[in-house]
């Protein structure tokens, strides 16, 4: 009865209305109602205090309203009929505001003559730019306002509490106040915020609350129980917040809300309630949070729902629900990365109004189904990183509205002719890579007019066998990946012309494209380019200043490294490793580090010097300059590179003392220096010699002499990342998304016996040291038993005197111990057979004496270990005479005490 009665009232109020009109009108002759004087001089006042700027709005639709407003002459004013103002028809007061999307610029004061227009009930102020002013406390002079609308001005700061005595508000939006941070595009600067008590009253006080949108506030809050008394909310959205704790369930319940949005809250815990009842949800998202539970299947009740966003959950549903199915409205589903495996279940056929569909990153196993073949408005299909099988299937080429398509890294297989996505006019985003697919171009290509246009396209190991002829026609592409194919011969010469303002990033790496490039790279803007592992010759060509990355390791590439090359101010990484280049290198290696943070020339023939000057900002992260014929001394600005990890300069001809000032890198981790003519006595001329972080020291092949240094890795550390994943982890943020990583094929060998063992990670714990093959003298020291992450020693071919000590015995993680071809002498000592790990085992050409310990892997070595010392006895080698039995152990206090001493002599 109260409802038909409202009903009847409201019909009244409208008859009213009208009559209202109609009298008026037919005595005003059509007038707005007239404006009171002092609020058209307050609008005056308020429009004079920005500035009409085009930048200061986004929205397509955006117009200077306040351009229309104008003084009236004539002792009237007639503001009322202005751009964005609305009067109240009886008492002519401005109870409306709308200057959303105007250009405004400048900051909003508190003492604005806005604050004069105490009558106003609706005030919309979004698109903006209010320069980060505060939202004035002055708002509470508005207490009839029902709708404030302040979302994307640039408002920043606390949100005052005044807003939660505005006890009439319907409808409030502070979203999207955020500054776009150019570093870091998808995680933009939050300018406002709001204390958690100010986030308590609002949802007390407002209690008429219909739609709240607070997304993009700093709230740093739990959700307020209160919440669930605002029967009328009908949209909640509260992205990125920070808001954490119980989402309280009974919002689920509220009856009529159709909107809920709070993704991006990633403490915000949670679940999904069993659906009684229909429900008015429309919209549903709820993604990147830490909601846990299933997807019940009472979710097929929300009738209404089109928009369900559900990502990144830690859901214990094994499989799809195909509870979903049911959801017939549904526009948009996304199910990403929340763990669900098995097959597409077949009752998602009736989906057909899907215009996304993401099930990125989980477990799909099984087919793609034809039927999505269907689904004829679909824009966004993401099947990305699942354990799909079979093909794509034909029925793909009917999506006419499909935009982005991605199936990289599945198991897929078959051939993928071009053709199919011939007519999908509006694909911009193709991925295929990482599957087993095979794409195919027909040669007879197509009117051009006809293809899609892509901006990204990526067909990385598609067993693709020459470059796609519709490549030809591609005027847009961003980023396009060509590596590990079988492209051979030629890059085509209408390559280096397509999309030249548009392309960032190319990789053509891993294929076998034999070719001499142009002197210049065309692509104004490319800030990857990859030509890695083909056979390219002739010289490098000189990419554009933008470039961030290049990459040209394993090819023939001749010549000099041209200066023009100091133009890439931006540049980061430099590969040009495995290469037949020549020359000096350029100067400007050295200084133009400010940004550069792999420089990799190994393998080349430079000859000259390394860079010198590496001024205080560089931030080398590795350099490899290893088998080139560099000479001369390094270069001790290298010590300002204080974030260097790796430093190889083996197999070249420098000749220089032992460059102990490295000793200051903090974070110096593989030091490689073998086959080099470095030469005297390392560490005499420094008392405090650190190396904190050094993990793999190579000084095998120089002229060192003197006494073993105590330079070596000492540190236990457990993390078990390798060293270079590391470097690269750092690489990589920088880096486009790709599936390359850009140390992949960097590596380091351990030389133990003539074998080169290839350490392709090393692995934070593993440590080695190599100083074999120099002229050291004296004795073994004692504190190397206290190297316990020792993986591998080689101190092999010097002169080394005295006995093995029995502290060795310590390294329990030693997997390779060589000691031949020294002047040792005494016995093996017994505590070696507490060395489980090991493997390769060397004290060949000595003169140890007496019997080898037996009963152990030391026994079970081939003799060849232990040849060439004539005093040595027992299994392997024939049996001792009367020494049979074992000797003790020497006294492990002698020794320690004499290594210590030899260790304080040094300092
Ligand atoms: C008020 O101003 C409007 C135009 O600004 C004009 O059309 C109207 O005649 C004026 N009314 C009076 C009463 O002066
Ligand atoms: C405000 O004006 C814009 C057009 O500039 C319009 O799109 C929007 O719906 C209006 N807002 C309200 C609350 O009337
Ligand atoms: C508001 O205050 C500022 C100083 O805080 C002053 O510059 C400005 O003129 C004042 N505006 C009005 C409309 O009174
Ligand atoms: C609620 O609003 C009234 C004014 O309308 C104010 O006096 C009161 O402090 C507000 N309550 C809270 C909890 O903010
Ligand atoms: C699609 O909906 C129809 C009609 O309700 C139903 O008969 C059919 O089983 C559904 N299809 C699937 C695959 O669930
Ligand atoms: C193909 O595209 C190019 C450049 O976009 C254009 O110049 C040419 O006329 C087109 N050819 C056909 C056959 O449409
Ligand atoms: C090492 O020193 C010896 C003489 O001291 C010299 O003949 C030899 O060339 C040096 N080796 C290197 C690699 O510099
Ligand atoms: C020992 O090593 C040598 C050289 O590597 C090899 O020729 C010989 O066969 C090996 N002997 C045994 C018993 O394995």
């Amino acid at each position: 009865m109260g409802n038909v009665s409202i009903h009847m009232l409201s019909k009244l109020v409208v008859v009213l209305l009208l009559f209202h009109l109609v009298v008026a009108n037919f005595v005003d002759t059509l007038q707005q109602p007239s404006c009171h004087a002092e609020e058209s001089s307050a609008l005056l006042q308020f429009k004079e205090s920005f500035m009409i700027d085009k930048s200061a709005s986004s929205n397509d639709g955006a117009y200077p309203k306040v351009s229309s407003w104008k003084p009236a002459g004539g002792g009237n004013s007639s503001c009322c009929s202005w751009d964005g103002v609305e009067c109240d028809e009886m008492t002519g007061h401005v109870i409306g505001l709308n200057l959303s999307s105007s250009y405004l610029y400048g900051s909003f004061d508190s003492n604005s003559s806005l604050f004069s227009l105490v009558h106003l009930q609706r005030l919309s102020l979004s698109d903006n730019n209010f320069n980060y002013s505060q939202i004035p406390s002055s708002i509470r002079n508005f207490p009839s306002l029902t709708h404030l609308d302040l979302s994307a001005s640039f408002f920043s700061g606390q949100v005052p509490s005044e807003v939660s005595h505005l006890s009439k508000l319907t409808y409030l939006d502070l979203c999207c106040n955020i500054r776009e941070i150019e570093t870091s595009p998808d995680d933009p600067q939050r300018l406002l915020k709001l204390q958690p008590s100010d986030m308590r009253s609002l949802v007390q006080n407002l209690t008429s609350l219909e739609t709240l949108s607070l997304s993009f506030v700093n709230i740093s809050s739990i959700i307020p129980v209160s919440l669930t008394n605002l029967s009328f909310l009908t949209s909640l959205t509260v992205k990125k917040c920070d808001l954490f704790g119980e989402f309280p369930v009974r919002i689920f319940n509220l009856q009529n809300l159709k909107v809920l949005s709070v993704r991006y809250n990633q403490d915000l815990t949670g679940y999904l309630p069993e659906f009684n009842r229909s429900s008015p949800l429309i919209l549903l998202k709820v993604a990147f949070t830490s909601f846990f539970g299933t997807i019940p299947s009472s979710i097929e009740k929300l009738n209404s729902l089109q928009e369900l966003d559900v990502a990144q959950w830690n859901f214990s549903n094994s499989l799809v629900p195909s509870a979903l199915g049911n959801l017939r409205q549904l526009t948009s589903l996304d199910i990403s990365a929340s763990r669900f495996g098995g097959p597409i279940p077949d009752s998602l056929a009736n989906l057909t109004q899907l215009t996304v569909f993401r099930v990125s990153t989980s477990s799909l196993t099984g087919t793609i189904p034809s039927w999505l073949g269907n689904f004829s408005k679909l824009v966004y299909l993401d099947f990305a990183f699942n354990r799909l099988i079979g093909s794509i299937p034909a029925s793909f080429s009917n999506l006419k509205n499909l935009e982005i398509l991605y199936l990289q890294s599945n198991n897929l297989s078959g051939v993928v002719e071009f053709r199919m996505f011939q007519k999908l006019q509006n694909l911009y985003q193709l991925q295929l890579n990482l599957n087993n697919l095979e794409f195919v171009t027909e040669s007879n290509i197509i009117m051009n007019a006809t293809l899609p246009q892509f901006s990204i396209l990526g067909l990385n190991l598609c067993n693709v066998r020459e470059f796609p002829s519709f490549l030809r026609y591609q005027t847009n592409l961003e980023r396009l990946d060509l590596s590990r194919n079988k492209i051979h011969g030629q890059v085509p010469n209408w390559m280096w012309n397509i999309s030249k303002e548009t392309l960032m990033f190319l990789d053509i790496s891993d294929n076998f494209i034999s070719d001499e490039l142009p002197v210049f790279i065309p692509w104004v803007n490319l800030q990857w380019l990859r030509l890695s592992f083909n056979t390219f010759h002739g010289r490098l060509p000189i990419p554009p200043p933008s470039l961030l990355e290049y990459g040209a390791t394993n090819n023939k590439f001749t010549g000099e490294i041209s200066p023009l090359l100091c133009n890439m101010s931006s540049l980061q990484f430099l590969d040009v490793s495995k290469n037949n280049l020549s020359g000096m290198l350029p100067q400007c290696l050295g200084n133009f580090s400010d940004g550069l943070i792999l420089l990799l020339l190994g393998s080349n023939s430079f000859h000259g010097m390394m860079p010198q000057s590496y001024n205080n900002k560089c931030s080398l992260r590795m350099i490899d300059v290893s088998h080139n014929q560099l000479r001369g001394q390094l270069p001790k600005s290298l010590a300002n590179c204080v974030m260097l990890e790796y430093l190889v300069l083996s197999n070249n001809q420098f000749s220089d003392v032992f460059p102990i000032w490295l000793g200051t890198l903090p974070q110096l981790k593989l030091l490689a220096m073998r086959h080099n003519g470095f030469n005297g006595v390392i560490g005499q001329s420094r008392t405090n010699v650190d190396f904190p972080q050094l993990r793999i020291l190579d000084l095998s092949y120089n002229n060192f002499t003197g006494e073993i240094p105590p330079l070596f890795p000492d540190i236990a550390v457990n993390m078990s990342t390798s060293i270079l994943e590391q470097v690269y982890h750092v690489v990589s943020s920088l880096y486009y998304p790709g599936s390359y990583n850009p140390t992949r094929n960097i590596s380091y060998s351990i030389t133990i016996k003539g074998l080169d063992l290839h350490y392709s990670k090393i692995q934070e714990g593993f440590a080695a040291i190599d100083i074999s093959s120099n002229k050291f003298e004296g004795k073994i020291p004692e504190f190397i038993g206290n190297l316990k992450e020792l993986r591998s020693l080689n101190i092999s071919s010097n002169i080394l005197t005295g006995s093995i000590p029995s502290s060795l015995g310590n390294l329990r993680n030693l997997e390779s111990l060589d000691l031949s071809q020294n002047k040792l002498s005494g016995q093996i000592p017994q505590q070696l057979t507490m060395l489980t790990f090991l493997g390769n085992f060397d004290v060949s050409h000595n003169t140890l004496t007496g019997p080898i310990p037996q009963g152990t892997q030391l026994t079970s070595l081939n003799s060849t270990s232990y040849e060439g010392n004539p005093g040595l006895c027992g299994d392997p080698l024939p049996k001792c005479g009367n020494q049979e039995a074992p000797q003790p152990p020497p006294s492990t206090e002698e020794d320690s005490d004499s290594g210590s001493a030899r260790t304080l002599e040094i300092d």
